[in-house]
């Protein structure tokens, strides 16, 4: 039935992209909306203004996933569409931020078509982005009822903060994180637009993407030890260089990712201590971030870089440490979602195609509590995570139009 709705408006996306960009710009370039801080918040009070603006209701929970509701005639389950507006440090301006402009286009397409059955909600999470704790997707796995206030606890900043406490800073309650958990068959299906963050749409000269899968991702955090010494006065063969210990690792994750067809391997994060001209580097600390859409690889090369490191760090006289941040499998999203997804961009002559995720969404976690489905559209050359980050409001619109067009197709469907 696309006669029924109304067309996606990309002046109204670029001005909900424009207020949000306001929030957070960082001095250096880019966007710093880090998760769970005074930016985070600020551009969440934006969304609320906007639901508000449409007639929605709008809450916030206590982990701070900031909602907006159209009742629905019939009760029970709600559908559900939404992404984030968390960045990472000096990121772009249209990863998450999109996804809100979009789940809040599809509402007024919703409301202008007389709404749906079921209840709908416009949902932005709190905490999508891991670069400062590490763990991603904070606000979706406390809905969801994988993290609990006690994991809260465990997630630590670089300044050695965790979420509980940094939460608690912006006014949150991450204490009673359990009064944020969905009640079980409350959402009958979760929809994220997301811009691709990657090339493939882009090459293939396709407006829209159907996301199948979403990588899984495992995450440690790793220190080399060794001597921090005089950086003149050491002979070399003295040395017990931390730094280099690290460099090796690397290198060999590099090495070893690049022969699989799929795996990706990321050390994003060094911090060398005490970080001098002068002195031989006594610490190094880095992140390490492997990526797969098979699981089994995706553990194997961890575990590979792991022994790697201790081999590394044994035959250099470095003491290595390990901690396991987070450790997250791949997940296959909802066949009848995607198959609505892909009919209503079909109905529409939305030129799309099926394709992977190799970055984390929130979806990952929510498919794990409801059926889930997920659209991307281009990004200008792949760029993602980086200032120059840049998709169109035109395909944005398109997208809108034929995620509102899937939910109607799942409102009418029968079930929760
Ligand atoms: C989220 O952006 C991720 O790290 O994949
Ligand atoms: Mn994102
Ligand atoms: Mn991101």
């Amino acid at each position: 039935m696309p006669e029924t709705l109304p067309k996606a408006d990309p002046r109204r996306i670029a001005r909900f992209l424009r207020e949000v960009g306001e929030i957070g710009a960082d001095p250096r370039g880019g966007w710093s909306r880090l998760a769970f801080g005074p930016e985070e918040r600020e551009a969440h009070a934006v969304f609320e203004r906007w639901v508000t603006d449409l007639g929605l209701t709008s809450s916030t929970d206590a982990i701070g996933n900031t909602l907006g509701e159209l009742a629905g005639n019939t009760p029970g389950s709600a559908l559900l569409v939404g992404s984030h507006l968390d960045t990472v440090p000096r990121g772009g301006g249209f990863d998450g931020v999109a996804g809100v402009a979009a789940a809040l286009e599809v509402a007024r397409l919703l409301i202008e078509s007389g709404g749906l059955n079921r209840t709908y909600r416009a949902v932005v999470f709190s905490g999508e982005e891991g670069a400062r704790f590490g763990a991603p997707c904070i606000g979706s796995r406390i809905a969801t009822g994988a993290f609990t206030t006690d994991t809260l606890s465990t997630l630590t900043d670089r300044e050695g903060c965790s979420v509980l406490e940094r939460a608690a800073e912006v006014g949150l309650r991450p204490t009673n994180a359990a009064e944020a958990v969905w009640s079980q068959g409350s959402v009958s299906a979760f929809l994220e637009l997301h811009i691709e963050q990657g090339r493939v749409l882009e090459a293939r000269g396709r407006t829209l993407g159907v996301v199948d899968a979403i990588a899984g991702s495992t995450r440690v955090e790793l220190a080399f030890s060794g001597n921090a010494d005089h950086s003149g006065a050491t002979p070399m063969l003295l040395r017990h260089d931390a730094l280099v210990g690290a460099s090796e690792l690397v290198v060999e994750a590099e090495r070893r990712a690049s022969s699989h067809r799929t795996a990706v391997a990321t050390v994003g994060d060094l911090e060398v201590v005490p970080g001098s001209f002068t002195t031989v580097p006594g610490e190094a600390r880095l992140s390490l971030d492997v990526r797969d859409v098979d699981s089994e690889r995706q553990r194997e090369l961890a575990e590979e870089l792991l022994d790697g490191a201790g081999r590394i760090a044994a035959r250099r006289g470095l003491e290595l440490s390990a901690v396991l941040v987070s450790d997250q499998s791949p997940v296959v999203l909802h066949k009848p979602v995607r198959e609505q997804l892909a009919r209503a961009a079909h109905e529409r002559d939305v030129p799309f195609c099926v394709l992977p995720s190799g970055a984390t969404h929130d979806t990952a976690h929510v498919a794990k509590a409801a059926p889930a489905g997920m659209v991307f559209v281009p990004s200008r050359q792949g760029v993602s995570h980086a200032p120059d980050e840049w998709s169109s409001v035109e395909d944005i619109a398109r997208g809108v139009e034929v995620m509102a067009a899937a939910l109607r197709a799942l409102d009418e469907q029968e079930g929760p």
